[in-house]
């Protein structure tokens, strides 16, 4: 089932996610329907607060950016309380967008690579380290579980320039081809 997609200005965006259960009630069909909204918004990342749920779930898909990085061809992963174990100081600059801000993209500073602990669908722990757009994509749906959006992480004076823009999104003033949700 593809499910509305709710954007800047709603509050489930900015909560703290609370942890999956190893039994949680519908959670497999909330995983379900959390990679075919995505790839219904053709999205290469989701993650659960960004459908109105506050639980520590992401699902990603960087298999659309093979042509920019090889590796990213089978990069396709439900990630189930995932925690960053290690951030590597070495920073970069790259290009992001977001599901619930749509139209906007910005340049965002990251670290370049990441160490992550996470559960898969079957509750098999892993322990990996990503780089490159990898790592960022996780770093970027990580934040979502935090209640951090990528707008947080601009200069202030940025952040003061997109402010218009920001509040007409959060007014539902914008065009997208997926079904979103608007904070009343
Ligand atoms: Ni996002």
């Amino acid at each position: 089932m593809i499910l509305p997609i709710y954007v800047y200005g709603s509050p489930v965006l900015r909560k703290v996610a609370r942890p999956v259960e190893q039994n949680e009630e519908g959670l497999d069909e909330f995983i379900d329907n959390l990679w075919e909204t995505m790839y219904h918004s053709d999205g290469i990342g989701l993650a659960a607060p960004q459908v109105g749920k506050s639980l520590r779930i992401f699902v990603i898909d960087g298999s659309p950016l093979e042509e920019d990085d090889p590796s990213l061809k089978d990069f396709k992963t439900t990630f189930i309380n995932p925690e960053i174990i290690e951030r590597f100081s070495d920073d970069k600059t790259y290009e992001e967008g977001c599901l619930s801000i749509p139209n906007l993209r910005e340049e965002i500073v990251r670290p370049e690579k990441v160490k992550i602990r996470y559960y898969d669908r079957r509750f098999n722990q892993h322990e990996e380290e990503h780089t490159g757009i990898a790592a960022r994509i996780i770093q970027h749906e990580f934040d979502h579980l935090e209640g951090i959006l990528f707008t947080d992480k601009l200069a202030p004076l940025k952040k003061r320039m997109l402010r218009n823009k920001l509040n007409a999104i959060a007014k539902g003033k914008f065009e997208v081809s997926y079904k979103v949700k608007v904070a009343k």
